[in-house]
């Protein structure tokens, strides 16, 4: 007895966008997709994998070709799972929309990762707002069989757990280290620079952008510069950080933070574009386009 599940969205009012969270774990109807809907997937699929071609880090490109994800069909959770359990014992598990923090958190200390069941309908194939089933499936699943990778997205759902406990300024300052690692990060790699954020791997405009605008600065990782920095929702980042392996990112953020965010509190913030004089400017950006305002 299984009822279809909802297609929680978040609304677009003239207060801007409203998000609406939702903690249901449901199984994915699969039968149910259309054949739209299988459409859409093929179509971004197909477009991606080909922007994806010496601009996607190897470790996704390989992942995402052992699960055998295709264009023919919505892949089924249930297959993802088996290629899962054997390599790294993640988890994929069916939700309706967003998530509250803690719940989100709780599933990746557990090593199970929330996968929206609906994607985007035809008229936002190039722009939505939230996380659907292609961002979601094609942008954070690849990573989840690299084994480094894998431990970090767990360690980092139980620094989400501890974070929640502190204050909600440390939950801010871990949320921007996911920000601009987990969805937004580059790493550098023997043939040159190269994507592995989800947020990026998943948007056209994006793959390009974040590698070859003169635009968007990109910065070496450092952990304490990125807790303090803000960013954007609405639009391209204007800064990237780039690491040099994942083994810099999980010996970075291996201590425990509680010290650390004690001493974020007495520091400002930075703006999501400017650049500090002890940076490790890899590109510094030209601003071209930027927004004025909007940081969050
Ligand atoms: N070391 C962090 C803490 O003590 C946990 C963490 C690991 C957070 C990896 C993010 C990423 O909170
Ligand atoms: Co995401």
């Amino acid at each position: 007895m299984s009822s279809q599940p909802r297609r929680v969205e978040s609304q677009h009012t003239d207060k801007g966008y409203v998000p609406i969270y939702t903690t249901a774990v449901v199984d994915q109807p699969w039968a149910d997709y259309t054949k739209t809907e299988h459409e859409t997937w093929a179509t971004l699929f197909r477009r991606q994998r080909e922007v994806l071609r010496g601009r996607a880090c190897r470790e996704f490109i390989d992942n995402q070709e052992r699960f055998g994800m295709a264009p023919d069909a919505i892949p089924r959770f249930e297959e993802l799972n088996e290629v899962l359990a054997k390599a790294t014992g993640w988890q994929l598990v069916g939700v309706e929309g967003l998530l509250p923090e803690l719940t989100f958190f709780d599933h990746l200390a557990n090593r199970r990762f929330p996968v929206t069941w609906w994607i985007r309908k035809p008229e936002q194939i190039d722009y939505i707002a939230e996380p659907d089933l292609f961002h979601d499936l094609f942008g954070h699943v690849p990573l989840l069989l690299n084994p480094l990778f894998a431990d970090y997205m767990q360690a980092y759902g139980r620094g989400g757990v501890k974070a929640h406990g502190i204050d909600p300024n440390a939950l801010v300052h871990l949320t921007r280290l996911y920000w601009y690692t987990v969805e937004f990060g580059l790493i550098r790699q023997d043939d040159g620079l190269r994507i592995y954020g989800s947020g990026i791997v998943s948007s056209k405009g994006e793959s390009i952008y974040s590698l070859e605008s003169p635009a968007p600065n990109r910065i070496g990782f450092d952990l304490e510069r990125i807790m303090r920095t803000r960013y954007r929702i609405d639009t391209y980042q204007k800064t990237y950080f780039v690491i040099d392996s994942f083994e810099q990112l999980i010996d970075a953020t291996r201590p425990d933070f509680t010290p650390l965010y004690r001493k974020l509190d007495a520091l400002p913030a930075i703006a999501a574009g400017d650049v500090l004089d002890d940076d490790v400017v890899v590109h510094r950006g030209t601003g071209e386009g930027w927004a004025a305002d909007g940081d969050v």
